[in-house]
């Protein structure tokens, strides 16, 4: 009996080890290499890439819709969709239309814009900037957010400027990789956009670029680089305009030799929309996914749209038949491949939040930071909440929506604090706080099927409007005008310049005409790029207030009533006229156009690495705020610098350590700069530039040693001859103080070898 159940347990256990092989045999077969999560990235691209055939390979080199693209439906590997970006979760749209889709759950927070995260001057910001964002775009199911934008202001006509970062490569390259960082974090790419020299909108379809190598380098290109290099995109955008007589998305120098070749790019590279114009250069140089060709579902779509795309069909029968390589294709789907294994295929990767309270917070906090105190005489900010005074608000801006229009960034948002209901909420108990329009607008009520929360039709003319508000304005105690750009073609809009700098609608004599009628008076002014001010001595206080999102007019009042210390700075110079502009005075603006029968514009960038403060430096002209500038309520002082130059000879490096004072009676945030002065070189180089910057939040009397480190690589030039970074020995001077004007304290020293860099 003993025998019998030993044997049948013994059978038994022999039956469950055979099941057990059995079992896992089945799962090892059942589990394809690239869906085990456990196996190298690589591996896992090589293991779907031999699994897909020639005609599913070229299906995912092009879009499908006007946002997404397709995976393997038969390999399940998920569909990638895009989205606008960078300040926000577009809304969804049609198949094939950029109208909306009028679903009901997709009203998003409205991020500032980007120039506004830039005059921060916080790396903090921007990473809470990237993961608040990404969460949104994670939470919507987005494989890649098309954004950060990272165009370097060369001229302050760009109707895109808004979208970008400002005029410094440095600043916009230390901003643009947390927020990379933050974005990626929720398995969500960053689209780092638009490589590159997408400075202009007027032609922007076909402008070709002439800029020389050192520009390219040391100006156009770095925020790219540090974007991909030290904030790992895993996708970017090429841009509409031609370098080297060819399109940016297809571009050999571009993409090939530069940011795949000298990077090291793994990621992939997307057309902007409508950006490829053929197939054997989009198959050779360097393009990986196809979108927005014939479709823009407005006024040129075609039947069979997505097949006729110059990587669909074409690119497929040319590849049957020999003329374009299967290597080359093979390689753009080893990216995609790499971007859905890095996304929609991370089984790990979180499941991202929408609109909530945390990302108005955040929103809120942003825009706070990145306000500018402009100029402040006789302390006339902040304003005194105690006193029971009559505020009178002026301004078309102050109760337009301005988180649409302006072209693909436009949101539909589940908030939006408008000026006038910030100041309200903010002084309404304390205040009676009036409202005069003083001027009218574009009327924008509906952007892409998108309407507009508040209307804002108006039949009385600007001169009706105008004397209402200065009557009005005669009997206030304070004037705050909201005025500036509002997102309308020509004033802070994709695909259309400004035709000056001069603010529209007949602001200027407005706000003369508010000056004479109160001496109270304060300007906020809405944009993302320079103005004119031609009254600028006859207005006490002005705040640069950019586009600030959902949380625009409850930051905007913080920082009035004084509740917030404003600590932004200028990312960009504010010139007082466009001819002390080198885009303008020295370079070509918009360019010339050809006279060859073709419709391509060339634009010279004679100005060559003289952008922004480097050409005002330069030329010594007075800005009417310079780069780097931004007053506080606070006032600090800057002790003398220690320099340890211990490490100078093995590394190259240089510390500086200077101590900084609040000795006002507010506690505030100063950002210490620091700018490198190369004293002789065998190359011309400009007077001054930004290497180093630091925010400390200091309260009264408190006293921060503030230490930044200058390594080498931010000593050197890019030499064009040898390509090759160079840093030159001899003597050097660092400048550091509270503005690229504002110079506090200096010390020099001398590097005694040469120094050259990748
Ligand atoms: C813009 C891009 C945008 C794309 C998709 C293009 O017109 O230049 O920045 O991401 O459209 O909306």
């Amino acid at each position: 009996m003993k025998m019998k159940e030993n044997c049948i347990s013994k059978g038994l256990r022999l039956c469950a080890l055979i099941c057990l092989v059995c079992l896992n045999n089945v799962r090892g077969e059942e589990l394809p290499r690239y869906l085990d999560s456990t196996v190298a990235l690589e591996e896992r691209v090589e293991d779907a890439l031999h699994r897909l055939t020639l005609e599913e390979k070229v299906a995912m080199v092009h879009a499908q819709s006007k946002f997404s693209s397709p995976g393997s439906s038969r390999l399940g590997i998920p569909e990638f969709w895009m989205t606008d970006g960078p300040h926000g979760i577009r809304p969804e749209v049609m198949w094939d239309e950029w109208n909306q889709a009028e679903w009901t759950n997709d009203s998003c927070t409205a991020f500032p814009a980007l120039t506004c995260l830039a005059a921060t001057w916080n790396p903090e910001m921007s990473l809470l900037y990237g993961r608040s964002i990404g969460q949104e775009a994670r939470y919507r199911n987005k494989t890649v957010l098309l954004g950060p934008g990272v165009n370097i202001l060369r001229t302050p006509l760009n109707g895109r400027n808004f979208e970008y970062m400002g005029e410094d490569p440095y600043l916009a390259s230390v901003m643009v990789v947390p927020y990379v960082k933050g974005v990626q974090e929720n398995g969500v790419a960053a689209c780092v956009k638009h490589f590159a020299l997408n400075n202009h909108e007027v032609n922007r379809n076909t402008t070709n670029v002439i800029v020389d190598d050192r520009a390219l380098y040391e100006i156009y290109l770095q925020a790219f680089k540090a974007a991909v290099k030290d904030g790992g995109a895993w996708s970017i955008m090429g841009s509409y305009n031609l370098y080297k007589n060819q399109q940016a998305c297809h571009n050999k120098y571009l993409l090939n030799d530069i940011l795949k070749g000298e990077w090291g790019f793994d990621g992939v590279v997307v057309s902007d929309w409508g950006g490829v114009t053929d197939t054997e250069e989009a198959a050779a140089n360097g393009l990986d996914m196809e979108f927005g060709t014939w479709t823009d579902g407005l006024t040129s779509s075609a039947e069979n749209a997505y097949d006729r795309y110059f990587l669909a069909n074409p690119y497929l029968d040319g590849l049957r038949d020999g003329r374009y390589s299967v290597a080359g294709l093979d390689d753009k789907v080893r990216r995609i491949l790499r971007l859905a294994f890095r996304t929609n295929m991370d089984r790990n990767r979180p499941f991202g939040s929408f609109a909530t309270p945390d990302h108005f917070d955040a929103a809120r906090k942003i825009a706070q930071e990145g306000i500018v105190l402009l100029k402040n005489d006789a302390g006339l900010l902040p304003i005194d909440m105690k006193d029971s005074v009559n505020i009178l608000v002026v301004g078309e801006n102050a109760i337009r929506s301005m988180t649409f229009g302006g072209g693909s960034s436009s949101l539909k948002v589940k908030k939006e604090v408008s000026p006038l209901e910030g100041i309200r909420n903010m002084f309404g108990s304390a205040a009676n706080v009036r409202y005069a329009r003083g001027y009218v607008g574009e009327q924008l009520s509906e952007y892409n099927g998108v309407s507009s929360s508040v209307d804002i039709s108006e039949s009385r003319s600007n001169e009706e409007l105008s004397k209402e508000a200065v009557d009005m304005a005669k009997k206030s105690d304070y004037v705050i005008f909201v005025g500036g750009l509002n997102k309308t073609g020509g004033q802070d809009c994709e695909g259309v310049d400004r035709a000056s700098l001069d603010l529209p609608y007949g602001q200027n004599e407005l706000i003369e005409a508010l000056a004479a009628a109160n001496k109270n008076l304060i300007v906020v002014n809405i944009s993302g790029t320079p103005v004119a001010m031609p009254w600028i001595k006859n207005v006490p206080a002005v705040l640069q207030g950019w586009h600030l999102g959902s949380e625009s007019g409850s930051a905007i009042a913080s920082v009035l009533s004084g509740q917030v210390n404003p600590s932004g700075k200028l990312p960009m110079t504010f010139p007082r006229k466009l001819e002390d502009v080198g885009a303008h005075k020295s370079g070509e603006y918009p360019g010339v156009a050809r006279n060859d029968g073709s419709n391509i514009v060339d634009c010279r960038y004679n100005e060559g690495l003289f952008v922004g403060y480097r050409w005002a430096d330069k030329e010594k002209v007075n800005p009417l705020f310079p780069f780097g500038h931004g007053l506080s309520y606070t006032t600090f002082k800057y002790g003398k610098p220690d320099t340890d130059t211990s490490k100078l000879k093995e590394d190259g490096m240089v510390t500086v350590t200077v101590p900084v004072t609040n000795t006002g009676l507010k506690g505030g945030a100063e950002t210490v700069q620091l700018y490198v002065r190369d004293l002789k070189s065998t190359l011309p180089r400009p007077v001054k530039e930004l290497k180093g910057f630091r925010k400390v939040y200091l309260e009264p009397n408190e006293t921060a040693n503030v230490t930044i480190e200058v390594p080498v690589e931010k000593l050197a030039y890019f030499d064009d001859t040898r390509h090759r970074w160079v840093a030159e020995k001899g003597d050097f001077e660092l400048l550091i103080g509270s503005s690229s004007r504002d110079i506090r304290e200096s010390v020099k020293f001398t590097l005694d070898r040469d120094f050259e860099m990748e």
